[in-house]
């Protein structure tokens, strides 16, 4: 290879390994909700959980039985319920082309809980969850207890 070919080389391997450091970025920091009327009904209860945790056809099912929400009534007005549909929908786990590893590690069919999906699963497989009689209980849902940061999309665990 002559010098150019070498520089020009060079410079496209380097590329590619940053752009493929920013992919790796993006996929773990799974962006927290921006919305704010689903930040505003969504984070009463828990943490505004980030839409890509979900797909769109779970998304579906679960805002439109707020009024039988895992044992509470959530339910809100329609205009509010259809437009926290709309953003959730459209930044789901499958509404991007690549996808998110929620999406990439799913095998069979998903249900409303995120903290049923494959991916979910596979990354809190060594957490022993206590039982609730435990004085040192942790819910699964209770995201932020572990993940300081959930709120603002960090789900890495510093000292785990
Ligand atoms: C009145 C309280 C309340 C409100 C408001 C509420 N939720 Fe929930 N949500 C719950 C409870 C309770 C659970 C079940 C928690 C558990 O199993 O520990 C839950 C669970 C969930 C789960 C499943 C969590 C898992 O296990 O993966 C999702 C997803 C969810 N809620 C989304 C939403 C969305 C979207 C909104 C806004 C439209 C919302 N919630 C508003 C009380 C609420
Ligand atoms: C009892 C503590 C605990 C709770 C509660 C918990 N997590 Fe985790 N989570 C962990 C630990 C520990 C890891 C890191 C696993 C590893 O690195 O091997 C992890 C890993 C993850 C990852 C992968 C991190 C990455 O960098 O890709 C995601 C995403 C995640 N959790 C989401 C959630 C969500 C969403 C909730 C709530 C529905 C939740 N977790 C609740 C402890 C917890």
């Amino acid at each position: 290879m002559n010098g150019m070919l070498k520089r020009l080389f060079l410079i496209s391997m380097v590329s590619l390994l940053i752009f493929s450091a920013s992919m790796r970025v993006r996929d773990e920091n799974l962006s927290p909700v921006t919305h704010s009327l689903t930040i505003e009904e969504c984070s009463a209860c828990h943490l505004a959980f980030p839409a890509a945790m979900l797909p769109a056809e779970s998304w579906g099912r679960l805002m439109r039985q707020l009024d039988s929400h895992f044992g509470e009534d959530a339910s809100i007005d329609d205009k509010s319920m259809i437009a926290i549909l709309e953003y959730l929908q459209s930044n789901s786990a499958d509404s991007s082309w690549i996808g998110n590893r929620f999406s990439r590690g799913q095998s069979g069919a998903w249900s409303t809980r995120i903290t049923e999906s494959d991916h979910w699963l596979r990354e809190h497989s060594n957490l022993n969850f206590m039982k609730e009689s435990n004085s040192e209980f942790i819910n699964k849902t209770d995201c932020t207890a572990c993940h300081e940061g959930a709120a603002k999309g960090d789900f890495h665990v510093h000292d785990a």
